[in-house]
């Protein structure tokens, strides 16, 4: 290992403040900071006429802010707007994640020494309630902020693969799908406008679905279920499992004891699709980033078990259920479609 220079104590110390750095990049965003800077560079006290923040709060947040580069300091005191600091004001995938951190796992975060240690969501627990095995039977119950930011997080990522996947699921000849944790019915609702759909989730997710298929006028079957419930078989039989940001929710073996029942509801020449954010299919460092940083969030939050997986982990759980892989295929920026079959 070469002798540390300045560039690598520079990042050793953006990761020892990156709590506090992140609650002032989010805090700036908000209060309207970053926006006040739109029109050129301002001092932190015109900063704080615009915005009504003390001149206290603006110094402080606009210095943490040129730390993580999303203003710059210029001559006379001014501070000027970057674009990574316009991203953090309008880019939506930021929008999304910083609000997913912030309202979902920020306190929970405190606790993930504690969650990998015990195997269990420490953060979930000390933050939502102890009573939660895992989040997503508290989904519909979380308080707001968390509410909406998790399901804007987990629309976010899957919604623009939807079109495609129901494409690729009519193509192989599918009449019939099995949506496998369809949450509020994002897919189904789509789906069921070309497809017969059956949706399996816990109760309180499919009331929403069914609230939203009503709306879209179309017809969905729904089954609560819980799927760590391995005694419990599928319904069958269909021409297509679908599962989408699904088994990142579980630990290996429970996948496989997933994939088995999935087998079994099979047709004769139905196919398994698994939808997932793979870490080794990302385009470039950003996308791969978000997808590793995803993963601490299901060690403190989520369940304490399960993480984003590599094509090649999944691939392998599969052929523990018996089944055959038979391609992979892109599915919008960040996705890939791992097809399955008997
Ligand atoms: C990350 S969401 C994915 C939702 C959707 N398929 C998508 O692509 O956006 C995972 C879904 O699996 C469901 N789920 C997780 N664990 C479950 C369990 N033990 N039993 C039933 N459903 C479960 C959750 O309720 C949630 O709706």
């Amino acid at each position: 290992m070469k002798a540390a220079d300045l560039s690598d104590h520079r990042i050793a110390t953006r990761a020892a403040w990156a709590p506090l750095l992140f609650q002032a990049a989010k805090t700036a965003r908000d209060l309207g900071l970053l926006t006040a800077l739109v029109d050129g560079p301002k001092t932190p006290a015109e900063v704080s006429a615009k915005t009504k923040c003390s001149l206290y709060a603006a110094r402080v947040l606009l210095e943490g802010c040129e730390v993580l580069e999303l203003v710059k300091l210029e001559p006379n005191d001014r501070f000027s707007l970057t674009a990574a600091g316009e991203l953090v004001r309008t880019d939506e995938m930021t929008r999304v994640n910083m609000n997913f951190t912030h309202d979902v796992c920020y306190q929970g975060a405190f606790y993930l020494r504690e969650s990998l240690e015990q195997g269990k969501p420490a953060g979930l627990h000390h933050t939502f309630g102890a009573q939660w095995p895992t989040i997503y039977p508290a989904l519909t119950h979380l308080p707001e902020p968390a509410k909406t930011s998790w399901f804007a997080f987990d629309h976010f990522y899957s919604d623009p693969v939807f079109r495609l996947a129901i494409a690729a699921i009519a193509n192989s000849g599918a009449k019939t799908v099995l949506d496998v944790g369809g949450n509020t019915g994002r897919f189904a609702v789509q789906a069921a406008k070309s497809l017969k759909v059956t949706v399996l989730d816990f109760a309180e997710q499919l009331s929403v679905a069914r609230e939203n298929a009503r709306q879209a006028g179309v017809e969905l079957s729904t089954h609560p279920i819980d799927l760590l419930d391995h005694s419990q078989p599928f319904p069958r039989p269909f021409d297509a499992v679908w599962m989408s940001q699904l088994v990142d929710c579980f630990p290996e073996a429970d996948i496989v004891g997933l994939m088995k029942r999935a087998r079994s509801a099979l047709a004769p020449n139905g196919r398994l699709f698994v939808n997932e954010p793979l870490v080794d299919r990302q385009p470039q460092d950003v996308a791969r980033f978000n997808v590793q940083a995803t993963s601490l969030y299901f060690s403190c939050m989520a369940n304490g078990t399960s993480r984003m997986y590599h094509s090649r982990e999944l691939i392998d759980c599969a052929r523990a259920a018996e089944l055959r892989f038979i391609e992979e295929r892109r599915v919008g920026a960040w996705h890939t479609l791992l097809v399955f079959g008997l």
